[in-house]
């Protein structure tokens, strides 16, 4: 149930599709996109033909594939959310604070054939969800600003995923609750406990040799995350 998304924001870029291939080899859940566009974040990464030649890398040894996640740090979103479900994306969430009309590009993303997901800032508030849970597949939490990786966790995060996760305890729906920034091996356990199923990890996972070994250490704390958080 747990999913492991490690972001190749901190990948070698001069070697991507390798870098994509590896991390899945090394037991990767998803591939989490970073794309930012140096206006909504002061930082400007990869576009929608990176995705599409990363695509055909996405899948495992035994021919599943891989869900491409892309988180979008831009403004505005609607027509580049286009060109990401275009290029492949398999989930595509935004930040709502740079969409005019976020029911409107929640639709928008659904009728171009991806999953939806909406992202909070470490001091948004989750109220736009009560009008639009019935609408969201994903709900992404950020334990850092967005912009940047290699940033500490912020610890207030924890309260806004435990806050998340009653609102989709309420909704009845099946809804994933994924936090984004600063996530390790140390402090794994205690976002799960908080309520969180998927995990993104960009320098945790790229910062060291062995992926596997980041990856198996994270899914060992992610075994007894109450026991742990106790
Ligand atoms: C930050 C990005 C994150 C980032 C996480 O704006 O959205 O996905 O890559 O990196 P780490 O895990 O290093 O904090
Ligand atoms: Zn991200």
């Amino acid at each position: 149930m747990y999913r492991i998304a490690p972001s190749i924001l901190s990948a070698d870029f001069a070697r991507l599709g390798e870098e994509v291939r590896a991390v899945i080899a090394a037991g990767a859940d998803w591939i989490h996109f970073d794309v930012m566009d140096n206006h909504y974040v002061p930082n400007l990464t990869i576009g929608p033909a990176v995705a599409q030649a990363l695509k055909p890398h996405c899948v495992k040894a035994d021919g599943s594939k891989v869900p491409l996640d892309v988180h979008l740090m831009v403004q505005p979103v609607d027509a580049l959310a286009q060109l990401f479900a275009q290029a492949g994306a398999d989930l595509i969430s935004f930040h709502p604070d740079a969409s005019i009309h976020v029911d409107r590009t929640l639709q928008l993303i659904h009728a171009a054939g991806c999953q939806a997901g909406l992202v909070f800032n470490p001091a948004a508030p989750l109220e736009v969800l009560e009008w639009t849970i019935d609408k969201v597949d994903l709900v992404l939490i950020m334990s850092v600003n967005p912009g940047f990786g290699g940033q500490g966790f912020i610890d207030s995060a924890l309260r806004k995923v435990e806050q998340a996760r009653r609102l989709i305890e309420r909704s009845g729906r099946e809804i994933r609750l994924e936090v984004d920034g600063g996530i390790k091996v140390d402090n794994i356990a205690r976002v799960a406990a908080a309520g969180a199923d998927t995990f993104v990890a960009g320098s945790a996972i790229f910062g060291q040799r062995d992926y596997k070994a980041v990856i198996d250490a994270m899914r060992a704390e992610l075994a007894a995350p109450l026991a742990r958080a106790a």
